[in-house]
């Protein structure tokens, strides 16, 4: 047969991240590396947890509402605890901001370091009781020179951010991650614990044939996206016309789209002013590994990444994913205003 035997040269994240440190030369302290450590530790316990849900009674409400007025589920309030845990307690992070608190946290003296880290513990909650799709989004700055640590560490664009990633629990876990070097995607290797390259410098194609928007507001959607929606899916000139998949995890519906091309949007409209997703752990992290990716994220008429931030829970409108498709539906806002 032409079997080959196990590779035993296996290129981890963590080894792939310190590789990158080591390019880099006497700027990198490892310090970033075992941040990433940490939050790849989370990832696994919550890739553990979501895979024993419905054995361990992790479905389901918490009880408790979010700042956002959203109902915390079981598992948004168990994954938001160990990664606050966790990236305390690794020494290298001063400004924390979750999605399911109201406050940032910062970090205690003892415990103090340079990086302040904003994510979505849960992303796709209302999909974990069917078992679809969830994932964990984080975005990492380093604290001002001179800062100790405050809210204006974090409010500021997404462009500084120093590194951004996901996690998506599906029918493995997959973490993709940029350290503004491009974008790398590893698997969750569950029998060794450890996240294996598996997908080097991931690009969106240019152009994709899939769309994902929430159609079901279409009522409230403004002019341009309701004109950009009508031009995919009833093309002139013989095209034949875009498919719709949407599962409502953004983490599962970005990822699709960096790997098969395409626009994922969430656009503000007429009922909810400025969208829905938050822009500092959701928004921003996205727009961040879709540029490094080749690809464009804008709210329509405006760069993600320039926003700069004035409370922590704000909300943008998204369009992100190919170029060529993005750039398409940025022309609509140009001509209906
Ligand atoms: P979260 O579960 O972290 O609150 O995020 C939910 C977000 C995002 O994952 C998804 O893109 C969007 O909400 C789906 O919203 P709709 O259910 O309104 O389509
Ligand atoms: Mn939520
Ligand atoms: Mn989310
Ligand atoms: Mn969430």
């Amino acid at each position: 047969s032409n079997e080959e035997p196990p590779s035993t040269d296996i290129i981890t994240l963590t080894r792939h991240v310190l590789a990158d440190q080591f390019r880099m030369g006497a700027a990198a302290t490892g310090d970033l590396t075992l941040l990433l450590t940490a939050i790849q530790t989370t990832s696994k316990f919550i890739a553990t947890n979501v895979r024993k849900a419905r054995l361990i009674n992790l479905v389901g409400l918490a009880g408790e509402t979010n700042v956002q007025g959203e109902e915390q589920k079981k598992l948004d309030v168990l994954s938001n605890d160990i990664m606050v845990n966790s990236l305390r307690a690794s020494g290298k992070t001063a400004v924390l901001v979750s999605e399911e608190l109201e406050e940032a946290i910062i970090i205690e003296d003892r415990y103090k370091g340079k990086y302040c880290v904003v994510f979505d513990p849960l992303d796709g909650s209302s999909n974990i009781d069917a078992g679809v799709n969830i994932g964990t989004i984080f975005g990492i700055y380093q604290i001002k020179p001179e800062s100790k640590g405050t809210i204006s560490d974090v409010l500021r664009p997404g462009s500084e951010m120093v590194a951004a990633g996901y996690t998506m629990y599906g029918s493995s876990a997959n973490l993709v991650l940029s350290t503004g070097n491009g974008v790398n995607g590893y698997t969750l290797d569950a029998a060794l614990g450890e996240f294996i390259l598996t997908h080097p410098d991931i690009k969106i194609p240019p152009r994709g044939k899939i769309y994902s928007f929430n159609e079901g507001n279409s009522m409230y959607f403004h002019q341009p996206v309701v004109n950009y929606l009508n031009s995919i899916k009833y093309p002139t000139n013989g095209k034949s016309p875009y498919s719709a998949r949407y599962i409502g995890s953004m983490v599962a519906d970005v990822h699709r789209t960096f790997l098969y091309g395409g626009i994922f949007g969430y656009p503000d409209d007429k009922k909810s002013k400025s969208g829905k997703l938050r822009l500092l752990y959701e928004a921003f992290p996205m727009a961040f590994l879709t540029e490094q990716a080749g690809g464009i994220a804008t709210t329509g008429t405006k760069r993600i990444l320039d926003i700069v931030p004035t409370s922590i829970h704000e909300r943008c409108s998204v369009f992100l994913g190919s170029k060529d498709d993005v750039l398409d539906l940025a022309k609509f806002y140009e001509t209906v205003k």
